[in-house]
Parts: C-alpha cells; sequence; structure tokens
C-alpha cells in the first residue's frame, strides 16, 4: 500500500497557537472565561476574522447562507471528490477556549502546512467553521451543520426561546437570513472524508495517559423544555396542603432527571436552566421552566428516559395541582464513526509516535451530523483534569499540536490512499 511521508507544522506551530490566542481575545469580557455566543456581533466578528485568515492562507473562501465559514484550497484534480475538516468558533457562555476553536484554527493549519511543505493533496481540502455549534438559547444546536447537511427544517427555525421568539427571528444578530439558510445544504455525494480535530472536554485520556483519542461514536442527545403552571399565592398565609407551586413540581422534575440518568454508566442527564416567575422570596411561584437533555451511546436508553422523564414530571406536577407541558426540542441520535478512517489515523498516530486510546464522545459535535452523510472521523486531545464549558477548561500547547499534526497527515494519508492510481 502507497504511504504518505509524514509532514510536520511549520515554525513548531507558533502560528496554530498565535491564531487561537486571538480568538481567545475576541470574547464577552464582561463574563468569567470565554464567551462568544452564536447570534451576537462577536461571533460575527470571530467568523469574519476565521474568513480573512482562510484567505491569507490561500483558500477560495466565503461565508455560506447559514453562516459556515467555507475555504478551499484546491488539489490537483488526481483524486476523485473532496476531503473536509473543520468544527466551530462559537462557544458556551463562560466556556473555555479550546472546545471548538482547536478544531477551526488546526483545520486551517493543516491548510497553511500544506502549501508549506509544498504537498498538493489529490482532492480539493474544505476547511469549515461550522455557524453555531452549541445549543442556543431555542434549545438547538449545530445548527451550520444541520444546514449544511440539509438535515435544518422549518420546525428548527420556529424554535422559541424563553422569551418566544422564533430562531429564524433571532438570526439577524448572525447576518444570517432565515429564508435563504436551505441554500447552504451541500451535495457531499464526493466528500471521502470528513475529520475534526476537538478537545476531549473529559478525563479518559488523561487517566490513561494518552495523547491522542480515536473517537468511536458520538453520543446521542434528546433535549427538552418543561413549563409548569401553579397558581401565584402568598407565601405566609398560603397552607402547604393547598399550594400549587410550580417550583416544587420543577424541583421534583429536575431529581427525577437525575434518578433517572443515574440508571447506567453511560447514561447522563442534566437540567441546566430554570426560570421561576415571578422569582420572589415571598411569592408562590405561578410559572417554573426547565431546560435539560438526556444523553447516551444507546438510542433505546433515551427513548426509555423521554417516557420516565413524562411519567415523572406529570406526577409531580397531579400531585400539587400543577399543569405539565413537557416538549422535546429536535434530538440527535447516537452516531458511529467510520472504522476505516479510524484505521488510518491509528496508523498515522502510531507512525508519529504517539499513543492513543479509542473512546466514546459524550459531548455533542457537527462531525455527529457530517457522519450521517460521509465517512467521519475525530481526533481528541486530553482536557485536563476532564474539564470543560468551564473557564477552567485547558489544554496543554504541545498536546493541542500533537492533535494538529495527526489531524494533518491523516488527511495527507486518506487522500493519498484515494487517488487515483
Ligand atoms: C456541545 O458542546 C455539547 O456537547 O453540548
Ligand atoms: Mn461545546
Ligand atoms: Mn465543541
Amino acid at each position: 500500500m502507497r504511504m504518505a511521508q509524514r509532514i510536520g507544522l511549520p515554525d513548531d506551530g507558533e502560528r496554530l497557537l498565535d491564531d487561537l490566542e486571538t480568538l481567545a481575545g475576541l470574547v464577552d469580557d464582561s463574563l468569567p472565561g470565554w464567551t462568544r455566543s452564536a447570534l451576537t456581533d462577536l461571533d460575527v466578528d470571530g467568523r469574519h476574522w476565521v474568513l480573512a485568515r482562510m484567505r491569507e492562507a490561500g483558500l477560495d473562501a466565503h461565508i455560506d447562507a447559514a453562516g459556515n465559514v467555507i475555504g478551499v484550497l484546491a488539489g490537483n484534480g488526481s483524486g476523485r471528490g473532496r476531503i473536509m475538516t473543520g468544527s466551530h468558533t462559537d462557544t458556551v457562555l463562560s466556556g473555555g477556549r479550546f472546545d471548538g476553536n482547536v478544531g477551526v484554527a488546526s483545520a486551517l493549519e493543516v491548510a497553511r502546512s500544506l502549501r508549506a511543505s509544498g504537498t498538493t493533496l489529490a482532492h480539493d481540502l474544505v476547511v469549515i467553521d461550522f455557524f453555531n455549534e452549541e445549543v442556543n438559547p431555542h434549545g438547538l444546536s449545530c445548527v451550520g451543520s444541520r444546514a449544511l447537511t440539509g438535515a435544518l427544517t422549518p420546525a428548527h427555525l420556529a424554535a422559541r426561546n424563553q422569551e418566544g421568539t422564533a430562531f429564524g427571528d433571532a438570526l439577524g444578530g448572525a447576518r444570517v437570513d432565515p429564508n435563504r439558510m436551505h441554500e447552504a445544504a451541500m451535495d457531499l455525494s464526493d466528500v471521502i472524508a470528513y475529520v475534526e480535530l476537538h478537545v476531549e472536554q473529559g478525563p479518559n485520556l488523561e487517566a490513561q495517559g494518552t495523547q491522542i483519542g480515536l473517537v468511536t461514536d458520538i453520543t446521542g442527545v434528546a433535549p427538552f423544555r418543561s413549563l409548569f403552571t401553579g397558581r401565584q399565592d402568598h407565601a405566609g398565609t398560603t397552607p402547604m396542603s393547598v399550594r400549587r407551586d410550580a417550583g416544587c413540581a420543577a424541583a421534583g422534575t429536575v431529581l427525577a432527571v437525575e434518578t433517572i440518568a443515574s440508571e447506567q454508566e453511560t447514561s447522563r442527564g442534566t437540567s441546566g436552566s430554570i426560570t421561576f416567575t415571578p422569582d420572589a422570596v415571598n411569592v408562590i411561584n405561578e410559572t417554573a421552566e426547565v431546560w435539560g437533555e438526556f444523553r447516551s451511546p444507546d438510542g433505546e436508553w433515551i427513548a426509555h428516559a423521554r417516557e420516565r422523564l413524562a411519567q415523572a414530571a406529570e406526577a409531580e406536577g397531579a400531585k400539587r395541582g400543577v399543569g405539565v407541558e413537557l416538549e422535546w426540542l429536535p434530538s440527535e441520535e447516537p452516531v458511529p464513526m467510520s472504522e476505516p478512517l479510524l484505521g488510518i489515523a491509528g496508523e498515522v498516530v502510531a507512525d508519529l509516535g504517539l499513543s492513543h486510546s479509542r473512546l466514546y464522545s459524550g459531548a455533542g459535535h457537527d462531525a455527529a451530523f457530517m457522519a450521517l452523510q460521509v465517512p467521519t472521523a475525530m481526533v481528541f486531545v486530553p482536557s485536563q483534569g476532564g474539564r470543560s464549558h468551564c473557564p477552567e477548561e485547558f489544554t496543554e500547547s504541545a498536546d493541542i499540536l500533537a492533535g494538529a499534526e495527526v489531524l494533518l497527515n491523516t488527511i495527507v494519508e486518506i487522500s493519498v490512499r484515494h487517488a487515483v492510481r
């Protein structure tokens, strides 16, 4: 079998680390950690910065109708089809500076390293910064990758935030026209691989002492929104027996999420957002809204968890005379990664003298949407203490550079193996 020459990063990867530093500066300073939420001006600035960096690197770049930044490094035309790589640059509120950003900056560095080393791939390389990967206030994630893969529907655009605004009406903040978003759907039939580098965001690589993670599957995610409607009353004069306390029904449901998700080693359940109204110490809440999610690599377990939560929320409401609405938001099925691509990445990792483990991703990724249509692989680098979606998220520079080198050489190897002989 033909094998590609291994390539290193020029400048010892300094330019890649500089790019991460610059992205880390384009954030909301009024919040702890790093915040560049989708649907904000900062996110628009971030994506325009990526666009400019792609152009400087010699890519033919544009922002598509769904806000994805896409740059193409032309191959020599001897291979049929395209290879894609990228991630996202939006962040959660007060998150870390590496989640997503490492994959975008490294994808860009892959293109620059190819040019610097005088390597022209047999295939066009498409570098992408996907719009709005993190869950937005409308309960939607992976918006850009859904749009690119043709999975974005009118139901997504109608999804409401807590103020009742439809997602489509909030897209102006991202300079995205909801009426044109469907134009971002790409014919991916010629894409031979999508490879994404990401920080692990969990503790496994550190615990196993390995430098690289090769992802076997990406979790399924089932987000929900629940609304409990009771009766507003005086906190001091209303006897406990006659209260219709929406907050207490919500609290029981939050605990049910924890109980249900504790059933299995790999299952997860989180109630990440709770709003009590009127939200005052001496008033019984009339309404309580809870947004949360279940995750698991087992789609059947997710279906079972949904049923159990519906029963639990009904029971919590019924015992207090509180009305319950439980709405399941667009969900994602667990998705396996491409075994042949994992094999190639594993060989590259070994060749570079790095250690690796195979692991399952409990975090959601744009790769999950890409994997529904094209052979997809994800490469992880360690997260210190397993921390992520928090300001403490940290990955050593040496680990980022090792991951970028794996990404670069995996892409080269895929191209060589798919070249027309
Ligand atoms: C994405 O970061 C997710 O897993 O929520
Ligand atoms: Mn994230
Ligand atoms: Mn991410």
